[in-house]
């Protein structure tokens, strides 16, 4: 959600402040901010909107060589300047990330005592209680014992006017790293923010505190004792968060997603490998997925190929439901979570909950190190590189790719798919650039010219069909805010057919082929009251106003192929309704908060 960085060194404070809130700006943007301390003063300097908009504002010849900063996604409160990241009370500004469940408590507590509030932030009270514990006159003492009383979730980067050297973090439930180069120390809530500097870092975990000073970082656990940590080396380059010569991220993105199919295609492209590779699942009678928004559409999928190919129950489950309810898995599960930031809280405390009962688990995951890829038993990376812009593409497709592997696996292993069909199955999967060459070349601008004056706009489909369906229809909706629905193609008729009028988009998806004369019959149902169709499919239909043709491949590959289309044509409907592609009103890219 929020996003976090913190120097302190040799460099002047506040380029490597912005330049790194710039790079960090895809984990919120409703309002910025940052705090430095200028010959001993601390000074905090706020704005709301972008990053730009707080940039403006700042005087970079000012000297300053150590300061924090923040880059917001509202959640107590109005995105305005007041409630924009750093706050301060009396000796002690800090920078927040997650959220604080007691504060409202602790804020009547501390009114009590005389504290006065300026903002409506939970992250306000953490200062305030800091500043009175704080009075006990030693700041780590005060930080363990703020950490005891603090329930919720913090990444938090802390300054003290009495130490003007010293940056202090610590974090719950929300990320944090920490890195360190010849010219000083950072924290942050993600590589990019400090990647220009060093592609060293590491994780800060749950019991520790850092206590950045410009040569060292010191890292202590509650009980005072020094932890040495391990560090880790950040695969991706600088590039890789750069838009390239593209004009949004989100355009850069798809058109990486051949390579990154390549890249993990390079550890499972003969028999042999996949054999390798997937034998974990051997023990596994059941499976539950579970994950939010696109990582769970990926579920979708995965649940009607590993059932249709495998032949073994699967349930893909949200995970703000999940954590919630019953499961019902015993020995012979396995619990897949599947997340590009591997931080989203719901999918965290559904893993932390299943692993309590003692079941399996295996974390499908792109964020290297992160909470979910430490935490479950078993971690798959999807390898897509950072992904900046907010809604996701390639580390959707990443995913996908991983759970076809996995369905040809149990395939395989179940006895539906012969040896030499999973082998056929590779060798596609393993030039499917040459597929998605073809896909790319596409004029979806003209597709996106008859959608993008829609109010409203509808995805049909059957099997992965429908859920390849329910992905396409969230691009659209996150980026360009047109209204619009997925649903299973039989089902429009129980109720929300009524909403079909002349010309109302219908965009239908129709390659699966076992099921190809049902869906369309409905798609049928819906051009006989008037909707205006648009086809992705294997084939020109005639009865369709327009066809997108997705190259035929095998049945388990085609997902991968069909939602490439939807997210240019998405991206193309935004475009012309000049939206902010990659920074889409009220989302942020990775979602700590419950
Ligand atoms: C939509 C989108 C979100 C994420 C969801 C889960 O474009 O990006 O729906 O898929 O917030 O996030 P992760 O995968 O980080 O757990």
């Amino acid at each position: 959600m929020c996003g976090i960085i913190g120097y302190v060194g040799k460099k002047n404070s506040l380029h490597v402040l912005i330049n790194g809130l710039k790079r960090l700006e895809y984990r919120g943007y409703d309002s910025a901010g940052v705090a430095f301390i200028n010959k001993n003063n601390i000074e905090i300097i706020k704005e709301k909107g972008k990053v730009a908009e707080l940039e403006k504002k700042i005087d970079f010849t000012k000297e300053s060589n150590i300061g924090i900063s923040h880059t917001r996604w509202a959640t107590h409160g109005a995105a305005n300047e007041i409630n924009a990241h750093p706050h301060s009370c009396e000796k002690i500004t800090l920078v927040h990330n997650g959220i604080i469940e007691n504060y409202e408590i602790l804020k009547k507590e501390l009114k009590q005592k005389g504290y006065t509030f300026y903002s409506e932030t939970d992250s306000e009270v953490v200062a305030v209680l800091l500043n009175d514990l704080y009075k006990e006159n030693d700041i780590i003492e005060s930080i363990i014992k703020m950490k005891k009383i603090l329930k919720g979730s913090y990444a938090l980067a802390i300054l003290c006017s009495d130490y003007p050297n010293q940056i202090y973090t610590i974090r719950k439930d929300s990320p944090l790293i920490i890195a360190k180069d010849s010219e000083g120390s950072y924290v942050a809530s993600d590589v990019p923010a400090f990647l220009e500097y060093t592609n060293k870092y590491s994780i800060l975990a749950e019991e520790e505190i850092a206590i950045l000073t410009k040569d060292n970082i010191e890292v202590i656990n509650n009980k005072k004792e020094k932890i040495t940590k391990e560090t880790i080396t950040f695969e991706g380059d600088i590039n890789s968060s750069q838009k390239d010569g593209y004009d949004h991220f989100m355009l850069k993105e798809i058109f990486e997603e051949k390579d990154v199919i390549k890249r993990i295609m390079k550890d499972y492209n003969t028999f042999d490998k996949l054999i390798e590779k997937m034998k974990f699942l051997d023990k596994y009678k059941k499976f539950d997925i579970i994950a939010c928004g696109s990582a769970y559409h990926v579920g979708v999928v995965a649940k009607y190929l590993i059932e249709e190919f495998a032949n073994i129950p699967v349930n893909a489950e949200i995970a703000s439901e999940y954590r919630y309810k019953n499961n019902f898995l015993d020995k012979e599960s396995l619990a897949i979570f599947i997340s590009q930031s591997g931080e989203t809280a719901d999918s965290i405390a559904s893993l932390r909950k299943v692993k309590a009962e003692g079941i399996d688990t295996l974390g499908i995951v792109n964020v290297v190190g992160s909470s979910i890829a430490r935490e479950s038993d078993n971690v798959i990376y999807t390898k897509a590189g950072p992904e900046i812009a907010v809604a996701t593409t390639k580390a959707f497709v990443a995913q996908l790719t991983i759970v076809t592997l996995m369905s040809l696996y149990l395939g395989y292993k179940n006895k539906n798919i012969k040896k030499d069909k999973v082998t056929e199955i590779l060798k596609e999967l393993d030039i499917i650039e040459n597929n998605i060459d073809k896909l790319l070349k596409y004029d979806y601008k003209e597709i996106a010219k008859l959608l993008y004056k829609h109010e409203k706009i509808f995805f049909i489909g059957r099997g992965y069909d429908y859920a390849i369906a329910l992905e396409g229809s969230l691009k659209l909706k996150e980026i360009s805010y047109i209204h619009s629905e997925a649903y299973a193609a039989g089902e429009l008729k129980h109720g929300t057919i009524s909403l079909i009028e002349e010309n109302t988009p219908v965009i239908c998806l129709l390659t699966d082929e076992n099921i190809i004369d049902k869906t369309i019959s409905n798609i049928k149902e819906v051009k006989a009251r008037g909707a205006y169709t648009i086809g992705v499919s294997n084939e020109e239909h005639e009865f369709l106003n327009n066809n997108i043709i997705i190259p035929k491949t095998k049945r388990i590959i085609t997902p991968l192929l069909e939602v490439i289309p939807l997210q240019l044509i998405s991206y193309e409907v935004a475009k012309l309704r000049d939206c902010d592609i990659d920074k889409p009103r009220n989302l942020a890219k990775s979602v700590t908060v419950e």
